[in-house]
């Protein structure tokens, strides 16, 4: 029988390949899938056999992730508890759903992951891998204390020893990382104390703090069509080239840097940092073409979407009939959101110079002080009349009642 393994080449993921074999006596398929987490995939393959493996899929859905799971989350402005920009969680499902289609070709009866028993992956993982195959076995090795005995980085370089693989893992704690095309987080060392200051230089990856950001701002503009990047100065781009072009401008002017400490599905509190420089780009930009073109009412309950799918994204239920209606709903909403905007960055700060788009709701000679013929001031009387009534009637109400 066989399972397939969600494999990063990292140790954790390389002691499970043997364990995997020795425990259940399957044949280990790894698959890795790369979301443009930036790193060298070669000698993968190599390491990958050498564990043990029997076959190791590299798989790119960087087009797939940035079209279909990042741009819903963009168009919806959906940010999790105000700062976090969901990029570890929005590439969750998208991995779940290529484990899915790999098991499904090899025939493999179980998927295995290496994510732990007290974080948010584990969730996003199974939830996808459950509403996609709901007859595939998960295996959790982490949360399998009897069956899964390491408990340190020494612990599984030795049962790698000791199962055959030599291969150059260092022991050096290190911050617990996850990167792809839309962001790196940190967690883990002076992170979890959140009395203390993050140590910047140890911990920034793609991006240099504003006080080392260049003294000049660089201007950038941007063009959409129906909410979605269609060219960045002039140059048309697919969506993933976009976010690479923006990662590069925004990380060298220290844009989409945060440090929250937020709340867990699984209960409770954790610190992070993480930096989203094309993506924090990105959705201000979206957001600057959307205030031309979305009539209030419209605006109003969108944000709400957005709120909520952030909280749906963060909790592992994308592929959910709630996700699929929030979907499109804010598809809707994104028909005329085309146009151009114009910024510039400079230190951390992204700093508008300028929109405009053909579906522009913005009228000036509404907007303003002169009098035109589409407003009339004194209709402004009757209106607050009317709007302000039930609020005088009760203060009108309260007034006679301090008097008796
Ligand atoms: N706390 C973030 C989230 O839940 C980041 C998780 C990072 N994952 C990791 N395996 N290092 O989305
Ligand atoms: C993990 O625990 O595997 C990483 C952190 C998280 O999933 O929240």
């Amino acid at each position: 029988e066989k399972v397939v393994l969600a494999y990063s080449g990292g140790l954790d993921t390389t002691a499970i390949i043997p364990w995997l074999k020795e425990t259940f006596g399957y044949d280990v398929i790894c698959c890795c899938i790369d979301c443009g987490q930036g790193e060298e995939l070669d000698g993968l393959d190599e390491r990958a056999k050498l564990s043990g493996a029997s076959k190791l899929y590299i798989e790119n859905i960087v087009d797939e992730f940035a079209e279909d799971f990042i741009m819903p989350c963009v168009k919806a402005g959906a940010v999790y508890e105000n700062a976090y920009l969901l990029g570890t969680s929005m590439a969750r499902p998208a991995i779940a759903k290529k484990l899915v289609e790999i098991a499904r070709k090899e025939g493999a009866v179980a998927i295995c992951h290496g994510a732990t028993g007290k974080g948010n992956d584990q969730i996003r993982f199974e939830l996808g891998i459950k509403a996609l195959a709901p007859d595939i076995k998960i295996i959790a090795p982490w949360r399998m204390t009897d069956l899964w005995t390491m408990q340190s980085r020494e612990d599984e370089i030795e049962y790698c020893k000791a199962h055959g693989i030599d291969l150059p893992f260092d022991t050096k704690h290190s911050y617990s990382r996850d990167r792809n095309l839309w962001h790196i987080s940190h967690e883990g060392l002076e992170l979890e104390d959140p009395s203390v200051e993050p140590n910047y230089d140890d911990l920034l990856v793609l991006s240099v703090s504003p006080e080392n950001a260049p003294d000049e701002p660089e201007y950038v503009t941007m063009t959409f069509e129906a909410g979605v990047p269609k060219t960045i100065n002039g140059k048309a781009m697919k969506v993933a080239d976009i976010i690479k072009e923006l990662n590069t401008l925004g990380g060298k002017h220290g844009i989409g840097i945060i440090d929250i400490v937020e709340n867990r599905v699984v209960g409770m509190k954790s610190r992070g940092v993480y930096e989203t420089p094309g993506g924090t780009i990105l959705m201000a930009a979206h957001q600057q073409l959307e205030e031309l073109i979305l009539d209030r009412a419209t605006y109003e309950v969108k944000k709400e979407m957005g709120n909520k799918l952030a909280q749906v994204v963060y909790e592992g239920k994308w592929f959910t009939p709630l996700c699929e209606a929030i979907r499109a709903f804010v598809d809707v909403t994104q028909q005329y959101v085309t146009g151009e905007v114009k910024f510039k960055l400079y230190k951390g700060n992204i700093i508008k110079a300028g929109e405009t788009s053909p579906y522009s709701l913005y009228s000036e000679s509404l907007a303003s002080f002169t009098t035109g013929d589409m407003y009339d001031h004194h209709d402004a009387d009757g209106f607050i009349t009317l709007f302000g009534l039930p609020l005088k009637v009760r203060a009108m109400k309260m007034q006679e009642l301090a008097k008796e």
